[in-house]
């Protein structure tokens, strides 16, 4: 495990949260649900949880033992606003940033939620992950170079490694409880949902959502190569749910040393990925010990993809 207390590249302490103990909520907030990431609590309020980010860092779907300074603060920021971007897109899950008056005695403990948690409508996850695709890269270019496709889409020969698409596509994966996500055709997603309309609905949100902050994002210097998104229904209502494209669940290059046929610098976990490689790791638990200088990095990443896209500092 990580120090408690970790220098940041901002050479500012901040306390590094990866445990649920560490949160140490009152007996009333009863857990909900432990993601890799995010650990959610039911409140008072039944139509809504509490949705804490830790500093968790998983990589090939295992979660490393350590933890990764600023990074729950960073995907929080990060998603509410590109949750407000989008808002006049699709509703999201959002009912308040601030926890305050979420539960009782909630002033107490925020030193340790305060920018890593969200009040948010409690909705029922659809299991698909929906992804977007603006460049070839990952398991999208593995798949076109064996059958010139990805996930059913025929893309035109010639592509390379981070081409960027003609226009983006939408290329679901299941959502499994247990092991890797699985790339699938749209028309399988449509039989699996059993619901035509639902799955338009999705694919035309992703498409809208993605370019929405991939224009943002490149004013602001940095290509969104592609994104996952997560949709839940509250009712029949469909909402955006998760997180929003963040390092976590996108790709985030740095525009001025974009140069396709290449491996992409990059803002995301992929700096983390390509040391795993480097150690030949199995992806399979237990994850190899981090060394401080590869959590340094990762965290310095995140901060500066935090910077250039939201224009804002981070506060402890
Ligand atoms: N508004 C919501 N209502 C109900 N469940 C939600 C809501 N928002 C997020 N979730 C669920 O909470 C969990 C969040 O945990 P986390 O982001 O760590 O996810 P994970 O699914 O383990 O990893 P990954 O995001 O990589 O698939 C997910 O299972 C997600 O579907
Ligand atoms: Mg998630």
């Amino acid at each position: 495990m990580t120090k408690e207390i970790s220098k940041t590249p901002a050479s500012q302490p901040v306390k590094v949260i990866t445990t649920r103990e560490q949160l140490n909520l009152p007996a009333e907030v009863k857990h909900y649900k432990s993601g890799k990431v995010r650990e959610s609590f039911l409140l008072p309020n039944p139509k809504s949880l509490l949705i804490v980010t830790t500093d968790r860092i998983s990589a090939y779907d295992v979660v490393m033992n350590e933890g990764v300074p600023w990074k729950g603060k960073i995907l929080n920021g990060m998603s509410l606003h590109n949750f407000k971007l989008t808002e006049d897109i699709i509703p999201n899950h959002v009912i308040a940033a601030n926890i305050f008056g979420s539960f009782p005695h909630s002033e107490n403990h925020f030193d340790i939620l305060n920018g890593r948690s969200a009040v948010v409508m409690r909705a029922e996850p659809i299991l698909f992950e929906c992804v977007v695709r603006g460049y070839l890269y990952g398991s999208g270019l593995k798949e076109y170079m064996k059958t010139a496709e990805v996930c059913g889409i025929p893309l035109p020969p010639g592509l390379i490694k981070a081409s960027k698409l003609e226009s983006p596509i939408f290329t679901p994966a299941t959502k499994s409880e247990t092991g890797h996500d699985e790339n699938i055709p749209y028309g399988e997603m449509e039989k699996r949902l059993g619901d035509k309309k639902l799955a338009a609905q999705l694919r035309e949100t992703s498409l809208a959502i993605y370019q929405r902050i991939a224009d943002y994002a490149l004013k602001n210097g940095i290509i969104v190569a592609d994104t996952k998104l997560e949709f839940g229904l509250v009712g029949k209502k469909l909402i955006l749910i998760d997180e929003l494209v963040t390092p976590d669940s996108s790709r985030f290059w740095p525009l001025t040393t974009y140069k396709p046929g290449q491996d992409q610098p990059s803002f995301d976990k992929q700096f983390l990925r390509d040391w795993l490689d480097k150690e030949k790791w199995n992806q399979m638990p237990p994850p190899p010990t981090l060394p401080e200088e590869v959590i340094a990095t990762t965290s310095a990443k995140y901060v500066e993809a935090y910077k250039l896209l939201t224009g804002r500092m981070l506060r402890a």
